[in-house]
């Protein structure tokens, strides 16, 4: 195994927000960095040393990009594993091309942790108009309806009343091959951060409990609120997905919590994750140098909290009024801002967010709630924060 380091160059899939923060902290260690996006403007581009517009099945601009670099990696899971393939005959690709085909794939990746025995809501393949009473007869309702490729903060996704209502939902979702799952009464969601090195070394982060409102992450606390037995069985089972899927780089694992305690994976994310934003300032390792030391070849860095503290993401709907009062947050002291430097505020698109470092974590969301219900020109801007748990129908969905 050829180790990269500093003076080495880093290939980033995908030009977002994760990619950014993965750029500034490649350059920090003194690593140059090259992305390809669709998009010319999008925030990595801004911290890269030189950037490929393209979109991210473009085979041949792929390749160009692996040419020019030491490893490729990713930022996001819509990278086609084809792609992934071709490239790893001329570069180390992490991760691989076999764990993005197994996690970009709803369905595929649901059959790989019923397989592995990881507990999960009940779930079914949803493919054919004519077997949709197979779907019914596997899950409990209300349940969800996902598409299996592409969706991201619940894009994509349709709540299921009742049996009579899938073949809306389906068409509700373009008849796009699915899977519907059984909505799950939550009591709340966690995730684990975790990174798995190249010999198979892993460190977990401490596990985050995640506020989502209308399906876009709101805020993130660490630590979360769970028992230790909680926390262990949450780590057991991110790090046992990604040993056994042969994971390299930081990867995410979103968890419900049961009102028993019992934990059901959500999904699995093979990156970092807007949940492990709050390791770039509290952390003594972010999860940005995490997945570069992973997929450089490095020893993993140390996980360990500095301090517990609260991430609140900035949508777009702030912008709205106006810019957003940026004093609200500047004029605290123990209050980080994160712009990713996007062109075009729309609503619900995630711009940027504020970490609230505190020893008290009621105070610190409290403090973030605060700054993001502010920080919007008319004061009101924010999205009404969800009370914590509860899966429920509660309208968070479109309905079918
Ligand atoms: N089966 C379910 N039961 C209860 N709530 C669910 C279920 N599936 C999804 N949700 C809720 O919707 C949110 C988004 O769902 P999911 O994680 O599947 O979507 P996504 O579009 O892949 O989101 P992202 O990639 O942004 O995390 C979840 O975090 C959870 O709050
Ligand atoms: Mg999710």
């Amino acid at each position: 195994m050829k180790t990269v380091f500093p003076g080495g160059r880093i290939g980033v899939l995908g030009g977002g927000q994760l990619g950014w923060m993965l750029a500034l902290e490649a350059r920090r260690m003194g690593y140059g960095v090259g992305v390809l996006d669709p998009v010319a403007g999008c925030p990595a581009a801004k911290g890269a040393d030189f950037f490929l517009q393209a979109p991210l099945d473009d085979v041949e601009a792929a390749l160009r990009l692996s040419a020019q670099v030491d490893v490729v990696t990713l930022e996001n899971e819509f990278v086609p594993a084809a792609l992934l393939a071709r490239l790893e005959g001329t570069v180390p690709v992490r991760p691989s091309a076999a764990v993005l085909r197994t996690v970009q794939d709803r369905l595929l990746q649901k059959e790989f942790l019923k397989a592995a025995g990881f507990p999960q809501a009940p779930f079914a393949a949803v493919d054919d108009p004519r077997r949709l009473g197979e779907a019914v007869r596997a899950v409990d309702f209300p349940a969800v309806l996902k598409s299996r490729r592409g969706g991201y903060d619940g894009k994509g996704q349709v709540l299921v009343t009742e049996p009579g209502a899938l073949e809306s939902a389906w068409r509700a979702i373009g008849g796009r091959l699915a899977v519907l799952e059984t909505l799950v009464p939550f009591r709340k969601e966690i995730a684990v951060i975790l990174a798995r090195s190249v010999p198979g070394e892993m460190r977990a982060y401490p596990v985050a409990e995640n506020v989502h409102v209308r399906h876009i992450l709101h805020t993130t606390r660490v630590p979360a609120r769970v028992s230790e037995r909680t926390r262990r069985e949450a780590e057991r089972m991110a790090c046992g997905i990604a040993e056994q899927l042969g994971h390299v780089g930081v990867m995410a694992v979103e968890m419900f919590v049961l009102g028993d305690e019992s934990v059901l994976v959500n999904e699995i994310a093979p990156r970092t994750h807007n949940s492990g934003h709050y390791t770039f300032g509290a952390c003594v390792t972010s999860q940005f140098e995490q997945h570069l030391r992973a997929v450089c070849g490095l020893p993993l860095g140390d996980p360990a909290l500095l301090s517990p503290a609260v991430m609140v993401n900035l949508l777009g709907d702030l912008w709205l009024e106006g810019p957003p009062r940026w004093e609200t947050v500047l004029s605290r002291p123990n209050a980080r801002l994160y712009l990713y430097g996007k062109e075009g505020a729309g609503v619900g698109r995630k711009m940027g967010h504020v970490l609230v470092v505190d020893a008290d974590t009621d105070r610190a969301l409290r403090e973030a709630e605060e700054i993001a219900a502010r920080l919007g020109a008319s004061g009101a801007s924010a999205p009404a924060g969800r009370p914590a748990g509860g899966g429920g129908a509660d309208g968070r969905w479109a309905r079918c």
